[in-house]
Order: C-alpha cells, then sequence, then structure tokens
C-alpha cells in the first residue's frame, strides 16, 4: 500500500533536530524524500539552548535513509536567500521534483518584557522567525509552480501566534506575522492548487523548550528547577492535562495537512495545543 505522501519530496528547514527531524522521519515513513536543511550552528544569543550540529543533521539523514527513502542535506541559515535557494535548487535537481514545503526552523532567545527586549534579539528573532519562513517558501515555490502538481506549505507558527505571553514579545510578534505570511501566500498560490496553513504548537519537548531558561521563567521561585518543576506549571496552560506535547505529535498534523486527504483545506492555522487556545 502506498504512503500517504508516496512519491512526494519535502523541503524542511530546522531539520536537524527536533520537531524538524521528527517531520523528514514522519513523512519518510509515508513514502517521501526530503531535502533537509539547517543551520548547525549557534545563531542565537540565547545562552541556554545547545546548538544543533552538522552531526544532528548527518542522524537524520541516516533515519530517513533507514527507511529507504532519499535525503540531500544543506549547511543553510534560512536568513541567507542566495544560499537557501542554491540549497532548494539543488535539492529539486537531485530528487526531481518539490511537493511540500515545512518552514519550521526557529529560534528562543531573550526572555524580557517588551520594553526591556535588546534591539539585537528584537532583530534575531525577526530575522530567523519571520524573514527566515517567508525566505523558505519565496526559495520553493518556483518549483511548486513550475511542477504543475499543486503544492502544500505548512509554515510552523505557535500557540504565541494566536495569543499573548509575557516575557517573549519578539516571538510572539513573529508567529503572529507567520499567519499573515500564511493567509498571504495561500491567497496568492491557490490558483496554482498550492495550499498554505500554519501549525500552531503548545510547548514543545525539544531543546528549544526543555532547557534551563524556560524551566526559570516557568519557576522563577525556585532556585534550581527540574521539568517535573516545570510541568506543574506549564500543566495550567492546557485543557488536557499534560505540560507539553511530543514532536510527533506536530508531525502528524504536518502530515495531515502535506497528504491529499487536506486537499481543499488551506488558509487553516492548525493548533496542535493541547486546548491551550481555549484558555
Ligand atoms: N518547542 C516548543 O515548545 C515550540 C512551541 C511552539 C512552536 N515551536 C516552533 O517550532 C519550530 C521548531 O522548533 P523545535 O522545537 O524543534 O526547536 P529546536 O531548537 O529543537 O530545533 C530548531 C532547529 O532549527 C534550526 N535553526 C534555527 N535557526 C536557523 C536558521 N537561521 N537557519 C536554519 N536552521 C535554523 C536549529 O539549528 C535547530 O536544528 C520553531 O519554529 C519553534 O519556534 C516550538
Amino acid at each position: 500500500m502506498g504512503g500517504r505522501v508516496e512519491g512526494k519530496v519535502a523541503l524542511i528547514t530546522g531539520a536537524a533536530r527536533g520537531q524538524g527531524r521528527s517531520h523528514a522521519v514522519r513523512l519518510a515513513q509515508e513514502g517521501a524524500d526530503i531535502i533537509a536543511v539547517d543551520v548547525c550552528a549557534r545563531i542565537s544569543s540565547s545562552k541556554e539552548i545547545p546548538a544543533a550540529t552538522p552531526d544532528d543533521l548527518a542522524e537524520t539523514a541516516d533515519l530517513v535513509k533507514g527507511l529507504d527513502r532519499r535525503i540531500v542535506t544543506a549547511q543553510v541559515d534560512v536568513r541567507d536567500f542566495d544560499a537557501l535557494k542554491a540549497a532548494v535548487d539543488s535539492g529539486v535537481e537531485q530528487l526531481g521534483r518539490l511537493d511540500i514545503i515545512a518552514a519550521n526552523a526557529g529560534i528562543g532567545n531573550g526572555g524580557d518584557t517588551l520594553d526591556k527586549t535588546s534591539e539585537a534579539d528584537w532583530q534575531e528573532m525577526i530575522d530567523v522567525n519571520l524573514s527566515g519562513v517567508w525566505k523558505t517558501v519565496k526559495a520553493g515555490v518556483p518549483h511548486l509552480i513550475a511542477g504543475g502538481n499543486g503544492g502544500s506549505i505548512i509554515l510552523t507558527s505557535s500557540v504565541g501566534g494566536l495569543k499573548a505571553y509575557p516575557h517573549t514579545g519578539h516571538y510572539i510578534a513573529a508567529k503572529h506575522g507567520v499567519v499573515g505570511l500564511m493567509r498571504t501566500f495561500a491567497v496568492e498560490l491557490g490558483q496554482h492548487f498550492i495550499r498554505v496553513n500554519s501549525v500552531h504548537p503548545t510547548n514543545v519537548n525539544t531543546p528549544l523548550f526543555m532547557n534551563e531558561g524556560t524551566m526559570k521563567l516557568f519557576r522563577p521561585d525556585l532556585e534550581n528547577p527540574g521539568p517535573d518543576d516545570m510541568a506543574v506549571v506549564a500543566q495550567l496552560m492546557h485543557v488536557l492535562p499534560i505540560g507539553w506535547v511530543d514532536p510527533v505529535d506536530i508531525s502528524n498534523a504536518v502530515l495531515f495537512l502535506a497528504s491529499d486527504e487536506a486537499r481543499y483545506i488551506t488558509g487553516l492555522p492548525m493548533t496542535v495545543d493541547a486546548g491551550s487556545c481555549l484558555k
């Protein structure tokens, strides 16, 4: 039996680890070949989050190859449009087509109220989490249009793209901006049968969330908070009694939106949030 995205090719940014790696594996399990892009280096001013490495990206490649799917990897910063375009063009040349774009790469930095956020943190956040998403789609879209088979674009926003929290205003602004990109691309690309949707995860168990800085943000009352301490408070964000979800929970949403099962779904901000937006 064919997989749910059998024979398609997916471009995934931020694919060295976390959700991006999970998307690569999940789409490959369902028959897709992968173009995997990641900066694999420290670019964030955040000290608490260790940078992804070239070995991480190589591990993603091994996991996809282990599923008998093809993968092309590239170490590229999504802020660099020319490098991104070259990587996507080369990936499409090697794999023959492009059908799916998952613009997932993103960072967390800072942790101040907006009035105290540094200009450097603000600029880096907007450059990666908003402009990087736009550049990813811009690099991939000509191949979707040229292919003439339609396509599916999934932009990773956040619950923070639909509601506000204190201390991450630059992240909230960037992720709300992603919704604007999603809606505009959906309107502009619909004529080509290219669908554009966004996913809005709550806390996900990846290094971006599961780190010392986040634990201190959730538990400023404790000197050395750990995951269990954070879970008690994180759970209060949700209707379902959990503190966070797993990367595969987001990948399953991405897979659905990428597949023909979602053939008439476009312009949808899809939450995977354990009910966070109800609160
Ligand atoms: N983890 C969460 O709680 C959570 C919640 C909501 C939304 N998100 C979003 O999900 C996406 C994936 O995050 P994650 O949780 O997997 O985090 P992660 O830190 O595990 O993975 C992010 C990946 O993106 C890569 N990356 C960062 N900046 C890049 C750049 N400029 N160019 C290329 N690659 C870059 C990193 O190297 C890393 O491999 C992000 O957009 C994030 O904002 C995360």
